[in-house]
């Protein structure tokens, strides 16, 4: 049986193969939010695929619709359409946090491919400085740095997948 492991929860578990990962999620004891109930039609049950992505169903044209609406590129699947076939690691992302008009301003210019992924990054470092907001004064330096990271591993996408997961656990969750 294929196993998966959970973060931040860090919840280890074997599941039955051809499982999709809300239900596998579930029978861990994991809720994951599935507004729409399971019909790639919300995007609120994305989640960060960080291990063993191959090991995944392929993205159907309803789950690649509605992942390129929201912005969601890959690492990220929907959780009611990914199908698991063998181990995985996921990472729960972390809710969203606000970001002014301005702050947002400094995430356009960005590929699609990169926004979700730095946006992650940024979130992430500033709940542990305890910011509740993305600010301009933030984001510029912020969104650069974060940039410059994610090109740098851009062509690695193992040592990408451990630096998202690396930054998914640092401190300053709700
Ligand atoms: S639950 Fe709505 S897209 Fe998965």
């Amino acid at each position: 049986m294929p196993k998966i492991s959970i973060y931040p929860a860090d919840k280890v578990g074997d599941v039955p193969e051809g499982m999709s990962i809300l239900d596998a999620s579930e029978k861990l004891g994991i809720e994951i939010r599935h507004d729409c109930g399971g019909f790639a039609t919300c995007s609120t049950c994305r989640i960060l695929v960080v291990g063993g992505v191959e090991n995944l169903s392929e993205v159907d044209l309803d789950e690649e619709n509605m992942l390129e609406e929201a912005e969601l590129p890959a690492p990220f699947r929907l959780s009611c359409q990914a199908i698991i076939n063998g181990d995985v690691e996921l990472q729960i992302p972390e809710p969203e946090m606000q970001w002014s008009k301005g702050a947002l301003r400094e995430l356009d210019a960005l590929p699609v491919l990169s926004r979700a992924i730095i946006r992650v990054i940024v979130e992430a470092r500033a709940r542990v400085t305890g910011e509740s907001v993305i600010l301009p004064d933030t984001a510029i330096p912020a969104v650069a740095k974060a940039k410059e990271e994610v090109e740098a591993l851009s062509g690695d996408k193992a040592a990408l997948s451990a630096f998202i997961k690396q930054i998914c656990e640092l401190p300053g969750r709700e």
